[in-house]
């Protein structure tokens, strides 16, 4: 099987980074910009900066300030309609993964047609987005990096993707100054999805030794800076931080997500839940269910996460790597289980039916029973069967 690598984002990163937005967007070619960003962050200092950044670099700036949650389809049609009604010609996101998804929908429409639901997909536009900078606020959703936006439809229950080889951000800017005001809380959830991306990619059968290089890399960097970054406020740790999140999501978006992606879909379409607490309280389980087919990488894996290895077995080390994970959200804050608010027990063999397509599939097979595998590239495959215990152990049971 032939492999390729692909990453063509500049990422800029380290203290006062942040300042070099506006030379750097000016040096894409850029004169009219868009900024992306929500109610919150627009009011934070830093996001003054970056305005500053902009203008002092003689760019005029319109703004969109209005994302919540998810990223959005009608925001992201209405802001493109308004990028070729206003002559924009690039777009500068500063916020966490909905704000650089919803900039990167836009990008997409702006240069492609009326509305994101014509090029869902992957690689399903013929011209390049207009060139986007990104300015992550968390880390993270690792998007600043990703050639993909993931968008909430709301009237379908779904999350869709959209987004292709010519939708990659141009530069990425990482300053820990964006983590200082973020409070704890917000700060926990972005983090452990990015570790699990570390994670997903690292036990993906896409994995080669450069996704390798980066996925296990990170995850160490993330484990061994988490709780310093969340708990501490360290400015270093947060520097680590983010740029692991970035790491991983370079990793993944060549090697791809796996199972806990997966079967995190249907809960989030469906059950409306947070996309960090369907992949955090799933990727324990997806993890040692994948590692049993790579025990090497399981136990370098379980090394990266904390844990101490030595003399145990392969089996025993991907149990310490898992245990590792689980002390690790208990000093951040991250719950190991989920309610059954979150998920019904009664639900769990539906949504393992619901999450056979996967990320990837282009649609859902005809029939499907509980050997069917779900679709995701994995070390091992995966049975609707034992997606449903794997959901049900996320219930604690
Ligand atoms: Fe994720």
């Amino acid at each position: 099987m032939s492999l390729t690598y692909f990453m063509p984002t500049r990422v800029v990163w380290g203290p006062g980074s942040l300042d070099g937005v506006g030379p750097a967007t000016h040096g894409l070619g850029c004169r009219n910009v868009l900024v992306v960003t929500d109610p919150v962050i627009g009011k934070q200092a830093f996001f003054a900066r970056v305005l500053d950044s902009l203008r002092a670099a003689g760019l005029e700036t319109a703004l969109f300030d209005a994302c919540g949650i998810d990223a959005r389809l009608a925001h992201i049609d209405e802001q493109a309609a308004r990028c070729r009604a206003e002559r924009i010609d690039g777009i500068v996101c500063v916020g966490g993964g909905s704000v650089m998804c919803t900039g990167k929908g836009v990008a997409i429409v702006a240069a492609n047609g009326t509305t994101l639901r014509d090029h869902l997909g992957a690689g399903n536009f013929d011209r390049p987005a207009l060139p986007m900078v990104m300015v992550p606020t968390t880390a993270g959703s690792g998007s600043e990096v990703s050639q993909f936006t993931i968008v909430k439809d709301e009237e379908r229950h779904l999350k869709l993707l959209a987004g292709g080889p010519l939708s990659f951000p141009a530069v990425a800017v990482l300053d820990p100054a964006v983590l200082a005001t973020l409070p704890r809380s917000a700060a926990v959830l972005p983090a452990v999805d990015a570790l699990t991306h570390a994670i997903e990619a690292y036990l993906s059968d896409l994995a080669s030794p450069l996704t390798d290089a980066l996925a296990l890399e990170s995850a160490r960097l993330q484990a061994a800076s988490m709780r310093a970054s969340i708990l501490d406020g360290d400015e270093t740790a947060r520097a680590d931080n983010l740029l692991a999140s970035a790491m991983s999501n370079i990793a993944c978006g060549n090697a791809r997500l796996s199972h806990a992606h997966a079967l995190s879909l249907p809960l989030e379409g469906h059950l409306d839940l947070a996309h960090p607490l369907g992949v955090g309280t799933l990727v324990p389980w997806t993890m040692a269910h994948n590692a049993a087919a790579v025990p090497a990488k399981g136990r370098r894996l379980a090394e990266a996460l904390g844990a101490d290895v030595a003399g145990l077995t392969d089996t025993q080390a991907v149990e310490a790597g898992v245990a590792a994970l689980f002390r690790l959200y208990d000093d951040i804050g991250f719950a190991r289980h989920l309610t059954p608010d979150h998920l019904p027990p009664e639900r769990c063999a539906e949504m393992a039916r619901l999450a056979v397509p996967g990320l990837y599939a282009p649609q859902t097979p005809p029939h499907i029973d509980e050997d069917t595998h779900i679709v995701a590239p994995a070390a091992r495959p995966m049975t609707v069967a034992q997606a449903t215990r794997i959901y049900e152990r996320c219930l604690g049971r």
